[in-house]
């Protein structure tokens, strides 16, 4: 009774709130492009509309279409922190970032990854680094921190070259054969191919690679970041069943992941790559390595956290940029001018800022982790709500990007936000694409880097255009993905030179051929 009454009240009390609150509406962009008179039309890409929350509820009831942005009300995008108003178990969002900075650096371990996300997670990657809480926790982190240093970087560098070579031959082939091909898709074969070559130092193209992609892509569809059918019916900390067909998919994924491990270990000379560092990793305070089926764990992470996260925000990338040539032209400008003729390398990534900052505006707007739920295992206090124990805490990057106590013009695609001049304008804390405090994502400059360099090589080369720019919406799945494939064509720029680049090496010191892959 207590729990339909308490739905029934917030129901109203959102739909007043809306009333009172007509939806936002995009503003001019009043920034000026630096290198450019006069400025071009302020661009807003697309978003889904705010309904009312009763009209979303029904929504999502009934379609149970896993999209979870169409659930979120105008008002989610406004407010400081607030009532989720739906779900038996308290649901709080939290926007303000003097709200949430003390729950993701909480140093008492209060607020863990929440249990939802955790159990439909864990078929895939056990009890690893992303899931895991507490003294275990800090133990994976230290152990896995040092593979993703500057250093490790540079010398994955060649290995992430290697890939976007590889797929600009599949790019010339379809250019040349004029087939349309999905955005979507494409990035996560060229995301998946990089974290081969880089975690395990083997191109896509291997059975076992393939296999586990084929096999992700059906948990990817099945499972959502949150359940949130279980979050309005089930009480806090209630175990979640996973499907039969997701248990299956995530054990061949672990069977495979364990094949590649196998064959890994068994070279000669151990590559150097991201999955020698790991199994050599050793706790600094015991001197142990990881299990086999921890390794298997962390391969999983790796696998997920590192190719699906950059496929989502690389097609929102190139997607804009086929509605934004302005954008494209100064990004080849950029190019000119710091890399010139030659080879992008990890040398120039640091100084493409304009590319960078493209790539940083996209994730503002479209954050491929949309949102990061925590769980309150106390009873306590955030702001002036009472929080109980069990709530689950909502920190959105999807909602703070786009609040406009924090971002002039949020919903309008403006990458010189980020520039050096208007550096002062950024509201400490209120940007998090990649988390925020100690869980941070272990990625970032991995993901950044390998963005800035499939950004300058592929812009450099190819133009692209995108066929149904008009019906394209985003939701939120276990990333942020537009809702139906978006379809583009691909022309090579006639003035380039198609292969001026030396060959290349993986990081096993292997060649690669610019041959397409079938
Ligand atoms: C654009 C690309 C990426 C985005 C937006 C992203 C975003 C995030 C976010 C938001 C978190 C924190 C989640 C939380 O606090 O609940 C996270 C954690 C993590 N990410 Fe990423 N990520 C990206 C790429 C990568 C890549 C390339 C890798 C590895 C190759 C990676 C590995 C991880 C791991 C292992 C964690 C868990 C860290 C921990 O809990 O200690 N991510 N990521």
């Amino acid at each position: 009774m207590y729990q339909s009454n308490s739905v029934a009240c917030r129901c109203f009390a959102w739909h007043k709130w809306t009333l009172q609150h007509p939806p936002m509406t995009a503003q001019t962009s009043n920034n000026p492009a630096s290198d450019q008179t006069v400025s071009p039309p302020a661009y807003t890409p697309p978003r889904p509309q705010a309904l009312s929350p009763i009209v979303s509820l029904v929504r999502l009831i009934m379609q149970g279409d896993g999209d979870l942005l169409s659930l979120l009300p105008a008002d989610a995008y406004r407010m400081p922190m607030g009532h989720l108003g739906y779900s038996r178990r308290q649901t709080l969002i939290v926007n303000d970032p003097q709200l949430y900075k003390p729950i993701l650096l909480d140093p008492t371990d209060s607020y863990p990854k929440n249990d939802l996300m955790v159990d439909a997670l864990a078929p895939l990657v056990g009890n690893s680094i992303f899931v895991s809480s507490g003294d275990e926790w800090r133990r994976q982190r230290r152990m896995v921190d040092p593979t993703f240093s500057h250093m490790r970087l540079g010398a994955a560098f060649p290995a992430m070259a290697a890939g976007v070579a590889a797929y600009e031959a599949e790019l010339d082939a379809l250019a040349t054969s004029g087939e349309a091909f999905s955005l979507d898709l494409a990035m996560s074969h060229l995301t998946a191919d990089i974290i081969c070559r880089t975690v395990f130092s083997t191109s896509f193209d291997t059975r076992a690679s393939r296999e586990v992609f084929d096999a992700f892509a059906l948990f990817e569809r099945s499972v959502a970041q949150v359940e949130w059918k279980r979050l309005i019916f089930d009480a806090a900390w209630t175990p979640v069943p996973q499907k039969p067909q997701v248990q299956a998919a995530c054990q061949h994924i672990r069977t495979l992941l364990g094949e590649m491990l196998d064959t890994h270990q068994q070279q000669a000379i151990p590559p150097n790559d991201i999955c020698t560092e790991i199994v050599n990793a050793r706790d600094a305070e015991t001197g142990k390595t990881f299990s086999h089926d921890e390794l298997i764990d962390q391969l999983g992470v790796m696998f997920l956290a590192g190719h699906e996260t950059s496929a989502s925000a690389l097609t929102w990338v190139f997607f804009i940029l086929t509605q934004q040539p302005q954008i494209v032209a100064r990004m080849r400008a950029e190019i000119d001018n710091v890399v010139g003729d030659g080879e992008v390398g990890f040398e120039h990534i640091r100084s493409l800022t304009f590319i960078r900052n493209v790539f940083r505006e996209t994730i503002r707007l479209y954050p491929p982790i949309t949102f990061i739920p925590r769980v309150a295992l106390h009873a306590t206090k955030i702001g002036r709500f009472n929080v109980k124990r069990g709530a689950m805490i909502m920190i959105s990057p999807w909602t703070i990007h786009r609040n406009e106590r924090y971002w002039k013009n949020a919903n309008v695609f403006d990458p010189d936000r980020f520039s050096v001049e208007r550096e002062s304008e950024l509201v400490a804390g209120a940007y998090l694409p990649f988390g925020l405090g100690p869980r941070v994502c272990v990625g970032a400059a991995f993901a950044t880097t390998e963005a800035t360099l499939i950004m300058a090589r592929l812009i450099r080369r190819f133009d692209f255009t995108a066929l149904n720019a008009e019906t394209v919406r985003p939701v939120a799945r276990l990333t942020t993905r537009p809702k139906t494939q978006v379809m583009l064509k691909v022309k090579a720029r006639s003035n380039v030179v198609a292969d001026r680049n030396p060959p290349l090496r993986t990081a096993t010191g292997e060649t690669t051929s610019r041959v397409a892959r079938n």
